[in-house]
């Protein structure tokens, strides 16, 4: 794009813009499942750690390259080192695997938003509702549909900042409505107390290398790494905003949403369902269980139908910074129109959304590496591309541009506090583990391990 670049105006601006993409299902929908599966307090202890070490050097040296460079992914690592260009390709990659799939989980949020509206409340509080709901084919179809067409309008017509708008309002207040749910739950539900230990307290026992390959992959989803995101942030970043200061504050604010939506589901579950109910949901914990709560509660169906409204809204941000990340990557390749551009991306999101949807109702024998097929797109996004996008720009920023080079551009706008932290993390620390966790998973994936 040969465009002049825009900045973000203000301190404040930049970081509010990167957690606004940072925080969405992934904090809400896909942390709490994963932390309820992967042992409770020994994955939340495990991802705190990779979050402040490894989850802070990457997205440091993201930022710095974006920042450095001025240029998009594919275009950054071109810039800098010829033989890495393959890795902003891989990047752009991610987005084009994670928005078909993302928008189906959006469609069963506007499902809900619908049923809450519409007094289904006590029904979708039951066991079955959602399995029959997303076993059936036509309706999850629908909204999947409706979701990313919405998705794709907002993109069209290029309002992204009005939705950006409203949704700096519904940010805060979905966080106070998260704290108030978690907060009920713990004190009206019975039996959650139990369940907050098992969420806060590390069971060591319960440690596998299962437990870091899970955190390690939703610390790339969640904080938006290791697919271009940050690179794209960082190139419209000043060069007098603080970049390690503005790192630690998406951290904490990703973190802590996750943090907070964990509390609000994994201790109702346990007082639902007990631990053995923990293990088996998956993606649809929050969908089973918040309905749960919210049947409890006085009032709670206007809640629950405010709560998913909160979370279509930090969904949509994230669907649209996705789709906008695809157009502007192949606007890039191909030279088509804009509205030809966002045309085609939609067309190919139905296509492989529609084949996630299906894979829990017609589909639902069909699986790829015993996974159904939403797991699938997610399991090669996470747990596949992002690790080696992640593993090649450490050995890159590591071996080739080395720290420096992200330090000095650090240092332009302030002391570098723990550039030893991030220079050992990036050159010895974060290739190594990423390396091993790459080749476990995918050695679990074909069954040759078990782990
Ligand atoms: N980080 C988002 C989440 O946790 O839901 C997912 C995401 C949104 C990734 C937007 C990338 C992106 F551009």
């Amino acid at each position: 794009m040969e465009q002049k670049r825009s900045s973000f105006t203000g301190k404040i601006g930049f970081v509010l813009a990167a957690a606004g993409s940072a925080v969405g299902l992934g904090n809400i929908w896909r942390f709490p499942y994963l932390a309820a599966k992967y042992g409770g307090g020994i994955f939340l202890l495990v991802y705190i750690l990779l979050s402040v070490t490894f989850g802070f050097s990457l997205m440091i040296a993201e930022i710095a390259i974006g920042r450095k460079t001025k240029l998009s992914p594919i275009g950054a690592f071109r810039a800098l080192d010829k033989r890495f260009s393959f890795v902003g390709v891989l990047a752009a990659v991610v987005p084009a695997i994670i928005l078909p799939y993302y928008s189906v989980i959006g469609g069963w949020v506007m499902k809900y938003i619908v049923g809450f509206v519409g007094g289904q409340g006590s029904a979708m509080a039951n066991d079955a509702y959602f399995g029959n709901y997303i076993g059936s084919v036509t309706e999850p179809l629908v909204w999947f549909a409706t979701f990313i067409g919405i998705t794709a309008l907002v993109v069209l017509l290029g309002v992204d900042k009005g939705v950006e708008k409203v949704s700096k309002i519904m940010m805060p207040a979905l966080i106070v409505l998260v704290l108030f749910i978690a907060i009920y739950s713990m004190i009206a539900v019975d039996g959650a107390w139990e369940g907050v230990l098992y969420y806060i307290k590390p069971d060591f026992s319960k440690f596998s290398i299962m437990t870091v390959v899970a955190a390690m992959g939703q610390l790339f989803y969640s904080m938006s790494l290791a697919m271009g995101i940050m690179i794209t942030f960082g190139s419209y970043m000043k060069k007098d905003i603080s970049i390690e200061k503005s790192v630690h504050q998406i951290e904490i604010f990703d973190t802590g949403v996750a943090f907070l939506a964990g509390l609000m589901i994994i201790p109702a579950v346990f007082a639902f369902g007990g631990e053995a109910a923990l293990g088996q949901s998956g993606p649809s914990l929050m969908f089973v269980t918040l309905p749960k709560i919210f049947d409890t509660m006085p009032g709670g169906a206007v809640i629950g139908a405010i709560f998913f409204i909160m979370v279509f809204f930090a969904a949509l941000t994230s669907s649209i910074s996705l789709m906008e990340t695809v157009v502007s990557t192949l606007l890039d390749k191909v030279k088509i129109n804009r509205k030809l551009c966002s045309g085609l991306v939609l067309v190919f999101c139905l296509i492989i959304g529609s084949l996630s949807s299906l894979g829990y109702s017609a589909w639902s024998e069909f699986t790829l590496i015993g996974m159904q097929i939403l797991d699938f797109f997610d399991f090669i996004s996470n747990s596949i591309i992002m690790p080696i996008v992640a593993l090649a720009t450490a050995i890159f920023v590591g071996f080739f541009l080395k720290p420096r080079a992200v330090i000095e551009e650090v240092e332009i706008s302030g002391e570098f506090k723990q550039k030893k932290l991030f220079s050992v993390m990036i050159r010895y620390i974060a290739p190594i583990c990423i390396l091993a966790i790459l080749v476990s998973s995918v050695l679990s994936a074909f069954g040759v391990i078990k782990i």
